[in-house]
């Protein structure tokens, strides 16, 4: 892989963003070798409640277990090959092949080999599992054995602070997918910098403070709405210490592929809403009351997510070619809370799906320029820090994976 001399405080030249062949490399380097964030407990809340996903090329589905776990295999029969579940989600409490019928349970041991002799070894022809780990919640899966141990590192660390959003109680209210017409990487570059906001993301703008993403380093030169960020930090801390909830930035610790901080709402905002009241009357977990701040987690390589206290965002990013990326939005509430009474579907979405949309136009607008075969990587400014360090663990991700 051609990357030395390449600049991190430079965006990528054009080739990473358009040629198929360094794709496939991501895809086996990153997207098959690493941690992914693909769905969420309350995509299969109940035994046999499966859902059937896509990274890359490689197709795999999620199914609780009778004893309450999440189990992945990839979406093939040991038999002749046919894929064994269609359609994106549903229950089944035995998976059965359409093909000759093959039977297998939930945690992929094959029970029935129609037309086998009586003494064939169903032991040996179970599933073909994948690697399957649940964090706070949000699940993770990694398609190579042995899959990296830091996932444990990963699982301590976050595990408090997203404890309290009892994630495991929620349902899906909506879930919304878009295809941009753009390289996976500038999705989530778009991501990981706060340097459009002011200019892009009025709704956005609303509940957060844009500071916290990456704006408001100079600490000397604070602007009047960075100030206030400050002085309602230094407030809401002491509340999070009474609330006891973890509040403290936590930015790739140990080299480690997540950034986490709790952040307070702007405008007296309770919730990533337009005015400042709750989005869903049923508050998460242990919430006795809204709480007027926002746990916010980004993932390397495909992921981010807002964890307010009565609704959660969570955003999955799936290269679909290189040219075309599947952003995956679900809002959550509490699974006892009912639509039309407690939430309203439009008022609960609309600050995301709005800024969704300008970030697609902006992904979008920035492939178009990265094609129009003038284009010359570009300077990060210092508020982009972190866009500089998801390019830095990319291109360590593909210098450093071995491939299997
Ligand atoms: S391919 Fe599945 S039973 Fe034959
Ligand atoms: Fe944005």
């Amino acid at each position: 892989m051609p990357l030395a001399g390449i600049d991190s405080n430079f965006t990528l030249p054009p080739r990473f963003y358009t040629s198929t062949e360094i794709f496939n490399d991501e895809l086996e380097r990153i997207f098959y070798s690493r941690w992914i964030y693909v769905a969420c407990d309350a995509d299969v809340p109940k035994p046999g409640d499966y859902v059937t996903l896509k990274i890359g090329t490689r197709s795999f589905f999620l199914q609780r277990s009778q004893s309450g776990e999440v189990r992945g295999f990839y979406n093939v029969c040991r038999h002749r090959g046919h894929e064994l579940l269609q359609g994106e989600r549903g229950n089944r409490k035995g998976l059965s092949c359409p093909y000759h019928n093959w039977t297998y349970d939930l945690d992929g041991k094959l029970l029935r080999a129609r037309g086998m002799a009586p003494d064939f070894p169903t032991e040996d022809f179970g599933l073909n599992p994948i690697e399957v780990a649940v964090i706070g919640g949000l699940i993770y899966v990694c398609l190579t054995t042995p899959a990296p141990n830091d996932i444990e590192a990963v699982r301590t660390s976050l595990t408090p602070y997203l404890a309290p959003y009892e994630l495991r109680k929620t349902k899906i209210a909506y879930q919304k997918d878009i295809i941009e017409a753009c390289n996976w990487k500038l999705v989530i570059e778009n991501n990981r910098e706060c340097l459009h906001c002011d200019s892009n993301h009025p709704e956005l703008l609303v509940p957060l403070y844009s500071s916290g993403f990456g704006k408001g380093l100079d600490k000397e030169h604070l602007q009047p709405s960075e100030q206030r960020f400050q002085e309602t930090l230094q407030e809401k801390e002491t509340e999070w210490e009474s609330l006891g909830l973890p509040y403290e930035l936590l930015e790739f610790p140990e080299g480690l592929w997540f950034r986490t901080v709790r952040l307070p709402l702007a405008n007296q905002c309770i919730s990533h809403t337009l005015k400042p009241e709750h989005a869903c009357k049923k508050l998460l977990g242990n919430f006795k009351q809204p709480e007027g701040s926002g746990l916010s987690l980004w993932t390397h390589p495909n992921s981010w997510n807002h964890f307010l206290s009565d609704h959660i965002v969570t955003f999955a990013v799936f290269p679909l070619s290189v040219d075309r990326t599947l952003v995956r939005t679900k809002w959550l509430v509490a699974a006892d809370a009912v639509e039309g009474v407690d939430y309203d579907l439009v008022n609960l979405t609309k600050v995301w799906t709005e800024t969704n949309a300008q970030d697609q136009s902006l992904a979008e607008g920035t492939y178009r320029g990265i094609c129009s075969g003038g284009y010359i990587p570009g300077p990060l400014a210092d508020e982009e820090y972190l866009v500089k360090q998801f390019l830095s663990w990319y291109k360590d991700q593909l210098t450093e994976t071995p491939l299997h």
